[in-house]
């Protein structure tokens, strides 16, 4: 059946609607799912394990196909991964960013493209270094470095922060409000996560239940709901 087009919502960053998802084994990760992103900002999504977050982002970034709804994506997407080292792929730290530069680019503009992405995550003077020996916030921020070089502008954060340490889960969401409230052109952010002190940090956070997103609110409103966090699969 041809679905007639979602009408325009020009200034939305994301709008997903009725979106569904069901795994060939025939579990339904995601049901009925709609909401949208206003615009630019930190916006989070919490839940239970099993809820459904993670098949979320992934079906925004296009790697999975929704069963059934729709997508507007008028943003180019970039996944971070709780753990780093599932997306950090070469030796040195330029050389994994390179992989990330859009293509036509010369090798002056490649070099620059990789240093202010170094520099705007706070790893200047990071370009040789070998990725083993960064500390695991330093890691995550350089898979973000990849994710800027690659001029995506909605970035899906998987529980960034999952595996840091308290100073490094700072920094990452310092980086990344910065990046979200600048004056120019900032950036939009889908955010997972389970620690509820982060939700401070967001423009408003919603509720992941059974397959489906509630309705953003305050993030003081949805924490005071939520302690602790109760499971919610999707229903088969
Ligand atoms: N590759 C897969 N094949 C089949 N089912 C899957 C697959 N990946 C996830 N699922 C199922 O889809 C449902 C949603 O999983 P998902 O990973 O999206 O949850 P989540 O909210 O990210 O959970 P968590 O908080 O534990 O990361 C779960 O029931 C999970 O078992
Ligand atoms: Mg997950």
């Amino acid at each position: 059946m041809t679905e007639a087009p979602l009408p325009e919502r020009p200034q939305a960053s994301l709008v997903v609607e009725q979106l569904g998802f069901t795994w060939p084994s025939g579990h339904t990760a995601l049901n009925h799912c709609s909401f949208s992103i206003p615009g630019p900002g930190l916006w989070m999504l919490v839940g239970g394990n099993g809820s459904g977050k993670s098949t979320l982002l992934r079906l925004i970034a296009g790697l999975l196909e929704p069963s059934r709804g729709r997508l507007q994506r008028p943003l180019k997407s970039a996944l971070v991964f709780q753990n780093p080292d599932h997306q950090l792929l070469l030796p040195s730290c330029g050389s994994d960013i390179q992989l990330s530069l859009p293509a036509g680019l010369n090798t002056q503009q490649r070099r620059t493209a990789v240093e202010d992405a170094l520099a705007s995550v706070g790893l200047s003077g990071f370009r040789q270094r070998p990725i083993h020996t960064l500390s695991g916030g330093q890691k995550q921020r350089l898979a973000i470095a990849g994710a800027l070089a690659s001029q995506a502008r909605l970035l899906l954060l998987d529980e960034p922060t999952a595996l840091l340490d308290e100073t490094s889960q700072r920094e990452v969401l310092e980086l990344i409000h910065a990046l979200c409230t600048r004056t120019q052109e900032p950036l939009t952010a889908l955010w997972i996560t389970h620690r509820l002190e982060e939700l401070e940090w967001c423009a408003a956070a919603a509720l992941v239940e059974r397959g489906s997103v509630g309705p953003w609110q305050r993030a003081s409103t949805l924490r005071s709901r939520l302690n602790p966090l109760r499971p919610g699969r999707a229903e088969r």
